[in-house]
């Protein structure tokens, strides 16, 4: 299968990654900002199957062009593409700035939205295509919720309904939206948002979930938001 997958630096994208390249029959392409993690993700898997391909999200609208031609050039069709890519920025509500609120925006919402957009063209068609939103239990209705979470938690609760708005509105492709709204899992982001807390799945453990479902996961949901927690937060 030919795959894509946002922030695949560290935490749960570096493991989800490198789980996937196990197939020689899949191809990875990995994104995010750090080359230098990138190239060592790359430069680990046996089969060779991983590309790193070094992009900031937040400038996709600006270098669209550019970036769906480098795509094409390596898949000229999408089979899974797992939007996981995800900024934290906790920050207390009466102390968050425009910017900040925004850029959370930008990366947890609109970066995914933009990238599923751009690249429609490349999935469905003769065969399936399964787009995977990482989301949270901070945006799942009725979840518990924390202080400092506001934005973030929002952000991931409008790609959770983003993802069953999809569904319905391209039910006649080949392509499956799901959304898994994540628990916690050790890794630096659950570091930040909870320091003293410790996670009851390490990041390998959560991201061999995600691998499995992002393969298989359209067999069985469309238009889901399910929730991948047994500990709250
Ligand atoms: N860990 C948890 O307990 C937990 C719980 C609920 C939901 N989640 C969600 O799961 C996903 C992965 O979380 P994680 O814990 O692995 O987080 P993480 O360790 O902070 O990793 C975040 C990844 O996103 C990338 N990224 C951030 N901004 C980017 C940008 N502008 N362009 C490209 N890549 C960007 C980072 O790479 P660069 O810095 O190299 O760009 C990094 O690879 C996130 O969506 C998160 O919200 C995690």
């Amino acid at each position: 299968m030919n795959i894509i997958i946002t922030g695949a630096s560290r935490g749960l994208g570096y493991e989800i990654s490198k789980i996937l390249a196990h197939d020689n029959q899949h191809k990875i392409l990995a994104i995010a900002r750090d080359k230098e993690a990138l190239g060592t993700l790359q430069s680990g898997a046996v089969h060779g199957n991983i590309l790193a391909f070094p992009f900031d999200l937040e400038e996709l609208a600006a270098k669209k062009e550019m970036f769906l031609s480098s795509i094409k050039k390596e898949m000229p069709h999408v089979d899974v593409l797992i939007n996981n890519a995800g900024f934290l920025g906790k920050c207390n509500f009466d102390e968050v700035g425009c910017e900040l609120s925004e850029k959370i925006f930008r990366v947890n919402f609109f970066a995914p939205v933009a990238l599923t957009r751009l690249l429609l063209p490349l999935m469905g068609g003769l065969s399936n295509s399964h787009v995977v939103n990482i989301g949270s239990m901070g945006g799942f209705q009725g979840s518990a919720k924390f202080p400092g979470l506001a934005y973030y938690s929002a952000s991931k609760a409008a790609l959770a309904c983003f993802t069953e708005c999809l569904a319905a509105e391209l039910s006649d492709t080949n392509i499956s939206f799901n959304c898994l709204a994540l628990g916690s899992a050790q890794t630096e982001m659950l570091e930040e948002a909870f320091p003293d807390f410790k996670a009851p799945l390490q990041a390998h453990e959560m991201a061999t979930y995600i691998a499995d479902f992002a393969i298989n996961g359209q067999k069985y949901f469309n238009g889901k938001i399910i929730p991948v927690s047994i500990s709250t937060p």
